[in-house]
């Protein structure tokens, strides 16, 4: 339904590739929810999808990926040398980007030249999109690896007739206090109001963003639907993704989701599970989890021995060390909590270190009681929504932090809501959880399930590609 082609750029391509011994590549699956959510985009528009292949990729094998890329999933590698990918990656994007998007300062590292090597690579994105741009073609730029793109290309691509730009956020936007800590905070606010459309996946994010933006740029208007910069007209609003539900309960109903889940149930009979996703990311609040999971043993013996906390660690970014202390963190907190209450038949908390294949996820999803959000920020956790969509038979409760973008997506009353720094209220809200009727959990579900089979991830993309061709919100987007 429409016209004109549409580009997706992400620092990050749908798969990742290894390089084998015998000289070949593997291509997985990327972990993280940006690429998840654009799986739902897929069913809605062929679009081609620029990126980082994610290693640095010798020059005679170039062609060879770039050829399987285009042939197989419609995607063009964006090759960066080692040094500067390293910068804009680990660096600018991972040390500096994500902790103050985040709110979360003291995890930032000590910038060196990395705000150098950001600007160049968005150069280098704009130089490798720019032979492929045509008139009326919607380029959909995403996350906050290439916040200076949108400006870069609107001035590159002035030529062009009807040629629309949009920018979408994946993570929370902070407050002004912490956003004017940023470097280039003025060309990023210029870069984005450049674009046609802004989203974010959240109305608190799109307003904080405007707030910024005025703070840090002289004539920014007041009115969010009525904003011009430049002499052009930007939409700037919240479009929260989600998840296409049906795929993950048909993934349930494989053969390979159903042996899994019945080894599980067999393998933890007689116990409660409460389950833990999440990339192994200081955001998520993994540390905070396990205390309070502590916290709860101790005081409910009663449950010992009756409830086992499953914590999978996504490993993410462990090249850049506030990645690596976290690590170690949670790796010894998992061995004092279960030091401390297991027996010789009995281990609370069983962790994984390792990325699993989504049909062993859809099986863990279904055999929980209780999934645990406990970040302590979050753009919007697309866990929460994938947990609930694999609950249609035992209906279990989701435990959800204050501080995620879900909290103002799905009902506030049919989750366990928590903070995840007060642990005394966080252990006695585990105790709830496990000790929910099931009339009260029956109910909870459907009204978690009504946003999460309304508001899927193909609608996103529908909704934010159908602005940016109109120029208007559709009805009811949003909140
Ligand atoms: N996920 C993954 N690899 C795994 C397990 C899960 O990629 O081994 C997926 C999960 O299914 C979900 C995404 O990672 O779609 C996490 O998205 P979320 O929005 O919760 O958090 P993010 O990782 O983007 O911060
Ligand atoms: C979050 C970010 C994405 C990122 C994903 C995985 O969802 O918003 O942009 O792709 O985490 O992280 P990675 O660093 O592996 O791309």
């Amino acid at each position: 339904d429409f016209e004109g082609r549409v580009l997706v750029v992400a620092n990050r391509l749908p798969m990742t590739i290894k390089p084998k011994d015998d000289g070949e590549f593997e291509y997985s699956i990327s972990s993280g929810g940006l690429v998840a959510g654009m799986k739902g985009l897929a069913k809605v528009v062929d679009f081609k999808w620029f990126g980082w292949p994610g290693i640095d990729i010798h020059r005679n094998d170039k062609d060879k990926v770039r050829l399987h890329l285009a042939d197989n999933f419609n995607a063009v590698p964006i090759f960066l040398s080692k040094d500067l990918a390293e910068k804009h990656y680990n660096g600018f994007s991972n040390s500096i980007l994500w902790p103050l998007l985040h709110r979360m300062p003291e995890k930032a590292g000590l910038e060196t030249d990395w705000s150098k090597a950001y600007q160049e690579v968005n150069e280098i994105f704009a130089d490798n999109i720019l032979p492929h741009a045509e008139d009326s073609d919607m380029i959909w730029v995403h996350d906050y690896h290439l916040l200076l793109l949108p400006g870069i290309l609107r001035d590159r691509l002035k030529k062009k007739k009807n040629l629309k730009i949009g920018f979408f956020l994946h993570t929370p936007f902070p407050t002004e206090d912490y956003f004017t800590i940023l470097p280039f905070r003025e060309e990023i606010c210029k870069s984005l109001l450049l674009c046609d459309v802004v989203g974010f996946h959240t109305n608190q994010y799109a307003k904080d963003f405007l707030d910024s933006a005025r703070i840090v740029l002289p004539g920014v208007a007041r009115s969010p639907v009525d904003l011009h910069w430049a002499g052009q007209r930007v939409l700037v609003h919240d479009f929260p993704l989600g998840i296409e539900s049906d795929e993950w309960r048909e993934k349930l109903e494989t053969e390979t989701a159903q042996t899994e889940l019945a080894s599980i149930q067999q393998q933890f009979k007689g116990q409660k599970i409460l389950l833990g996703v999440d990339r192994l990311d200081y955001i998520k609040g993994i540390p905070q989890k396990l205390l309070a999971f502590d916290r709860f043993l101790t005081e409910h013996p009663e449950w010992v021995g009756k409830v086992v906390l499953i914590q999978l660690a996504i490993p993410t970014r462990a090249d850049v060390d506030a990645y690596r202390v976290l690590r170690e963190e949670v790796e010894q907190l998992v061995g004092r909590v279960n030091g401390r209450h297991a027996t010789f038949k009995y281990t609370p908390v069983h962790y994984l270190y390792r990325s699993i294949k989504p049909e062993l996820l859809s099986a863990l999803y279904a055999a929980a009681d209780v999934c645990v959000i406990s970040s302590v920020r979050d753009g919007l956790n697309l866990v929460s929504y994938e947990f609930a969509a694999c609950q249609e038979k035992k209906k279990g409760v989701l435990m959800m932090s204050n501080y995620v973008g879900a909290m103002r997506t799905l009902p506030t009353s049919s989750m366990v809501v928590f903070n995840p720094w007060d642990t005394p209220r966080f252990a006695e809200r585990i105790n709830q959880a496990l000790n929910m009727g099931e009339e009260e959990r029956e109910k909870r579900y459907k009204e978690i399930m009504k946003v999460v089979d309304t508001w899927t991830s193909a609608k996103w993309g529908k909704n934010f590609l159908e602005t940016m061709m109109k120029g208007e919100i559709p009805k009811n987007v949003g909140m």
